[in-house]
């Protein structure tokens, strides 16, 4: 299927789909020829009902939830955009990574719309579009250092431009995410956890428990948190049974170990990006991702960039948390440079952003 390619001196209009795990969503987003972004619509419908009673994702119970509201959720993207199917300029979806079932809803459904239309079609990378979205948001360009910190990733990533990433550091075990999310499990509190935990740790004594601070210290930038999770359950299965200020206790002393092993893990990825972009570049920390919405890590990352002669962007809660305008976005980023994607592109359940990236295992770390 041939389809023109947009015109580069004009504004590009883009809807994008999110289906890869628990969140539903639809945006629209325009891309002027300045390379400025504006968001026209974002529609979003969290599952956590659906899976509630499982105490986690259900991806066959996901798939089925996005099937179920994927079309009226577009039908509302387009609606409060203002705008016509004719009036888009491509169709953007993410293509992973993320759970198979759910990204092929999110890809059919695209594929179908673009080739209807004959419109440009986009498979969009989950994690790049989390990287880009301070484009659309306060139109910050490459070179920048990316803190991704979501239920499922936890990278620290040098941003060269689009579709140039160079993987600094990871996760050798859990992600922040999921740590938080464990955390609010073990102690009975809610899900989603990440805020559940932030709220109980407000009433608590951070300086309680003294948790380690997972490879505090190490030459490379990866990061640790089962060790962390293990000495959390272990104080806690010493405690039973909790009283509340024990749970607020725990929770505070988890967030101070958990926030001080990624402040360390970012200076640390601080110096090898200086290393590798040089002394004269930029000094620029992204973060992004639902973690990003901590307000302990919020706090302690702005005392770490001025320290360090940096500037700190994060993305509004909305578009840190999975939404479809960071799809959007990535998809007229990527038209906005001459690509688009075949129709015949697979969902890819795993998807590295840099794919010549050694595992962090075996590259001298131990958990
Ligand atoms: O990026 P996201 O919406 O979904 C993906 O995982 O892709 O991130 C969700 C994660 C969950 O683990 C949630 O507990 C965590 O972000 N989270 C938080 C907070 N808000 C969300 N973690 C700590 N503090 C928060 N305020
Ligand atoms: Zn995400």
């Amino acid at each position: 299927l041939m389809v023109p390619a947009p015109d580069p001196g004009h504004p590009l209009l883009v809807l994008g789909l999110e289906t890869s795990c628990d969140e539903t969503a639809a945006a629209v987003v325009e891309r002027r020829a300045d390379g400025s972004g504006r968001l026209l619509s974002n529609v979003v419908r969290s599952q956590w009902e659906e899976h509630r009673r499982f105490g986690g994702v259900v991806p066959e119970i996901a798939a089925r939830a996005h099937v179920a509201c994927l079309d009226d959720l577009i039908a509302g993207a387009m609606r409060d955009a203002g705008l016509r199917f004719e009036a888009l300029s491509g169709i953007a979806a993410t293509a992973g990574p993320g759970l198979i079932g759910g990204l092929v809803v999110g890809l059919v459904t695209g594929k179908t719309l673009a080739a209807a239309l004959g419109k440009p079609f986009l498979a969009i990378n989950h994690l790049e579009a989390h990287a880009l979205t301070v484009g659309l948001t306060e139109g910050l360009s490459a070179p920048y250092l990316l803190l991704l910190v979501s239920g499922g990733h936890t990278q620290l990533l040098l941003v060269h431009g689009v579709g140039r990433y160079e993987r600094l550091g990871t996760t050798i075990d859990d992600a922040l995410g999921e740590a938080f999310d464990k955390t609010a499990k073990l102690l009975g509190l809610g899900q989603p956890g990440g805020p559940a935990v932030e709220r109980a740790a407000m009433r608590g004594n951070d300086r309680r428990f003294d948790f380690p601070r997972p490879l505090k210290g190490r030459a490379e930038a990866h990061f640790s948190f089962a060790g962390l999770k293990t000495a959390v359950r272990r104080r806690a299965t010493e405690l039973v049974p909790l009283s509340d200020t024990d749970i607020a206790d725990l929770c505070a002393s988890f967030e101070a170990a958990a926030v001080d092993a990624v402040a360390d893990r970012v200076a640390c990825a601080m110096a090898l990006s200086q290393a590798r972009l040089g002394p004269d570049a930029p000094r620029r920390l992204v973060v992004a991702g639902g973690v990003a919405a901590n307000r302990r890590l919020r706090a302690r990352l702005d005392a770490l960039v001025a320290a360090h002669g940096y500037t700190l962007h994060i993305p509004p809660a909305g578009l840190c948390t999975d939404n479809g305008a960071m799809i959007a976005w990535a998809g007229a980023e990527r038209l906005a440079a001459g690509i688009s994607d075949p129709l015949d592109a697979p969902a890819r359940p795993r998807w590295p952003l840099d794919a010549s990236a050694p595992p962090a295992i075996g590259a001298g770390v131990k958990a």
